[in-house]
């Protein structure tokens, strides 16, 4: 294929991405795709990949996520093969792309993670990276908001998922998800390039976390 037609590709994909997560309230609007994105261009300039398999998955890696489609990702992952289809992205490819968009997500603490291609792993990077720091924190607190979960309940434990059921059906208050996935994604990251990024905002979050409880404390 030409520069020009995936450049175009991008162009069509990029629009579908946006009017998809439009007015989205729980930290999946379209800027959270956006620095991804970037994040993911940034982090293939030290560590490779075909970078426009990377913008694709990028683009695409919400669309099918369980949270943005009534716990369903498989309405998700059709919606994203009939739209590949649609802009008449080849076979393989959109297999390659499928798979790697059903396996980026977080899926519980202890569940096994599947594989993934480098560009596919790249792109999971970024996600976990903007799901951290000052941005993560804002984003956290904006979906638990949306789900209605309390801010912190002293009296709540954080539970090590083994099941992606029980993953995503918990109504934790939003302090313990960051004990049950947020503190743990630095050293879940697949690259060195990401580690380096990820650090500064890993301890952003437990600074924020202690002066959380001091105040909780009145101290
Ligand atoms: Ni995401």
């Amino acid at each position: 294929k030409t520069m020009e037609n995936k450049q175009h590709q991008i162009e069509l994909t990029t629009q579908f991405v946006k009017s998809f997560h439009q007015n989205e309230a729980t930290g999946h609007d379209w800027f959270h795709i956006n620095r991804v994105n970037n994040l993911a261009k940034k982090i293939s300039k030290k560590e490779g990949g075909d970078l426009f398999k990377i913008e694709l998955i990028a683009l695409l890696h919400d669309v099918a996520d369980h949270k943005l489609n009534d716990g369903d990702e498989k309405i998700g992952l059709k919606n994203v093969e009939d739209f590949l289809l649609s802009i008449n992205i080849e076979g393989n490819l959109i297999k390659d792309i499928l798979s790697n968009i059903e396996n980026i997500s977080f899926k519980g603490a202890e569940v096994l993670q599947k594989e993934l291609s480098l560009e596919g792993m790249i792109v999971q990077d970024a996600d976990r990276i903007d799901a951290i720091g000052a941005i993560g924190i804002a984003r956290t607190f904006a979906y638990g908001g949306n789900k209605n979960r309390m801010i912190y309940d002293p009296q709540s434990k954080p539970e090590m998922h083994t099941d992606f059921g029980k993953y995503k059906n918990n109504t934790a208050p939003t302090i313990d998800h960051f004990y049950e996935k947020l503190l743990l994604l630095k050293d879940r990251l697949n690259t060195s390039s990401a580690k380096e990024i990820a650090e500064q905002r890993h301890q952003f979050m437990e600074i924020f976390l202690t002066q959380f409880y001091k105040e909780w404390n009145c101290d």
